[in-house]
């Protein structure tokens, strides 16, 4: 998620996801908005970025570098169209407003309302799964829709004239995206139009509330006397899969929506979690909900992961509270190898933190139903960090300082107020824990940390190093070695800083990659591995792309041997765009990314955008799109 700096609301919300913008001599997005427009006009309609060469080729341009990857790495550029390694194609899958649930209607930019919507692809595309049907030539595809824009969605927009309708089409392309898809014998990828698979859930779509915080007076409202029932899901960041085929969407900024008045009984637990009196994006237009000081516990009802069957087009999305209840940036779900379950999550929050569920009960895979609510009982646990290791301490009702005494009457509270029972417990204040990917191979954990212009000398601790971290660093975290391999269910792991990222060329950075590194990046965002091992870290920089002359993109390395920490960028996003969203097919021969707000730059609005990608259409504003990155003679990425 990027924020626009100059929003008129920014005052009266925490921004949790903003770059840092020194000031230069000559802003660099001075020139660039007068080099970019100009190619904006070169530019012929695209949505397909194509270096095609022999595989000959594609081996004799690779460089003799450590690296198992063989691409030659992207040159850092900025450029309104998006960019793929020479010898790659990148390929359009699927634009916002493009047609999921049969009897869409065709998308244009003027021709939006909320009823089309929930049935066209939603906004602002983020993580993607890739579950199989036909191994990797057929599969459902879910994908994120992490939060809209209005300014870049609708002409004219401004904040005083924004209407209901427009809060209802941004709640209908909030959520998910499922699509069947399938590959051609050209290797292109498409659509399946009108599967009996495809589905959209949005922030009106009916779910359950489950695990040992269902029921809790703090989640009863007017129209869910019981607790256990509520409408929607939001700002679905990154996720999960699970070993039994369902899907995890995070709910990460759920405090941008809803007006928190002061002086209320949670008011002082609305603001630990970010919510402020007037909403960054008021939902409260459409619906009464979403003004708290009319039903004060709906927001208590967000803020969770949520799990939903991907086969069974009439499953009940179900809210998991047993895995707290904080900005999950992304839900990482492991099978340890005693059959427990464990999901890491970041707390994507200057100073939030890196928690672990860890499951009562075992999977087993042969055994009937799936794994039912494997997710509802569990311990969940929060990352301190020491020079020597990590420990994961537990949030337990009645354990420590999560008694009356704090305001904890029951493990429904302290699963609410989690970000509070973890202040009070000691958990290891993080510079914006993001994505975590775990590595089959080994059972390492890469923790992406995205950045913190905040952290100051006086509140530095192992982990997070840096005083001034702008750019961001990423954790590798060592589970013990258990009788049945990893065990990502032990109390304590080894860690180390896996690379310090950032620009090399500025003094005192000292960005710690592989010494005949290829291509710099910042700001880690989103983390997934290969088939063969490799590590792809996606980036999320907002303006400070403009002033570096550095766009957002894909970067892959080796995580052990003489190719550590050698990055290569293999894909470029368009400017002012994050990428988002890496998911491999089994085979490693596609990799879907996630491109989100496109052109969204300072003084971007949907009328004069940075760019136009992926239609290059003077009349549509750009399209957060998910494309499919392949080698073009078909041979798995990387090698
Ligand atoms: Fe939605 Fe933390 O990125
Ligand atoms: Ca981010
Ligand atoms: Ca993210
Ligand atoms: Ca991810």
């Amino acid at each position: 998620m990027s924020l626009l700096k100059d929003w008129p609301a920014r005052a009266t919300a925490e921004p949790e996801d903003v770059g840092v913008n020194p000031t230069t001599s000559e802003p660099f997005v001075a020139i660039a908005g007068r080099r970019l427009s100009r190619r904006l006009f070169l530019a012929g309609a695209s949505g397909l970025a194509v270096s095609l060469s022999s595989p000959a080729q594609v081996r004799a341009d690779a460089d003799a570098s450590d690296s198992t990857l063989t691409y030659r790495s992207l040159p850092i550029q900025l450029s309104v169209d998006q960019a793929v390694a020479q010898g790659y194609r990148a390929d359009v899958l699927i634009r916002w407003g493009d047609p999921v649930l049969g009897g869409a209607p065709s998308w244009a930019v003027e021709r939006q309302s909320a009823d089309a919507q929930a049935r066209q692809f939603g906004y602002n595309n983020d993580f993607i799964a890739y579950l199989p049907l036909e191994g990797s030539r057929r599969g459902l595809l879910h994908v994120n829709h992490e939060y809209c824009e209005g300014v870049m969605m609708f002409p004219g927009w401004t904040v005083e004239s924004r209407t209901a309708e427009q809060a209802r089409i941004e709640m209908a392309a909030m959520g998910g995206s499922l699509l069947e898809i399938e590959q051609s014998d050209t290797g292109l990828w498409r659509v399946v139009p009108q599967s009996p698979l495809a589905r959209r859930i949005t922030a009106s779509t009916p779910m359950t509330l489950s695990g040992p915080a269902a029921g809790h007076r703090r989640l009863r409202t007017h129209a869910d006397p019981e607790g256990r029932r509520v409408l929607g899901t939001l700002n679905n960041c990154a996720g999960g899969t699970t070993p039994w085929g369902t899907v995890l969407m995070a709910e990460e900024n759920f405090n941008y929506y809803f007006d928190a008045p002061a002086n209320a009984p949670e008011t002082a637990a609305w603001r630990r979690y970010g919510l402020a009196e007037r909403a960054r994006y008021p939902l409260s237009l459409a619906e009464e909900r979403f003004d708290l000081a009319r039903e004060p516990n709906e927001a208590n009802r967000f803020g969770w992961v949520v799990e939903y069957d991907p086969r069974d087009p009439n499953s009940t999305p179900t809210k998991r509270t047993a895995l707290g209840r904080f900005k999950h940036e992304g839900a990482t779900c492991v099978l340890n190898g005693d059959g427990r379950v464990v999901v890491y999550s970041g707390d994507d929050e200057r100073f939030d933190y890196l928690y672990r569920f860890v499951s009562t009960g075992r999977y087993d895979a042969g055994g009937p139903g799936g794994a039912g609510d494997l997710l509802d009982a569990g311990i969940l646990s929060v990352a301190v960090f020491d020079d020597d290791g990590l420990v994961w301490r537990p949030l337990i009702f009645g354990e420590g300082p999560l008694t009356p005494e704090n305001g904890f009457r029951d493990q429904g509270d302290v699963l609410i107020e989690a970000r509070r029972a973890a202040d009070l417990i000691g958990a290891t204040p993080m510079d914006r824990p993001e994505d975590v990917a775990v590595d089959s191979r080994t059972g390492r954990v890469f923790v992406m940390l995205t950045n913190n212009n905040r952290r100051g000398a006086d509140r530095l601790n192992p982990a997070n190093p840096y005083v001034e971290n702008l750019h961001g660093h990423v954790l590798d975290l060592t589970p013990p070695q258990a009788s049945w391999g990893p065990d990502h269910a032990a109390e304590r792991f080894g860690w180390d800083v896996f690379v310090k990222a950032g620009p090399p060329s500025v003094a005192n950075l000292a960005p710690t990659y592989h010494p005949d590194n290829q291509a710099w990046f910042a700001s880690p965002d989103n983390a997934a591995f290969d088939p063969q091992g490799r590590l792809w870290v996606s980036t999320d920089r907002g303006g400070d792309q403009q002033r570096d002359n550095a766009p957002d993109g894909l970067f892959g390395c080796d995580i052990s041997g003489p190719g550590r920490a050698l990055f290569k960028m293999l894909y470029a996003a368009p400017v002012d765009a994050e990428l988002t969203g890496q998911e491999f097919t089994p085979d490693g021969r596609t990799v879907f990314v996630a491109v989100q707000h496109p052109g969204e730059g300072d003084g971007s609005t949907c009328d004069t955008p940075s760019t136009r990608w992926p239609d290059f259409d003077p009349s549509t504003p750009p399209r957060p799109s998910v494309v499919a990155v392949r080698r073009a003679d078909g041979e798995p990425i990387g090698n």
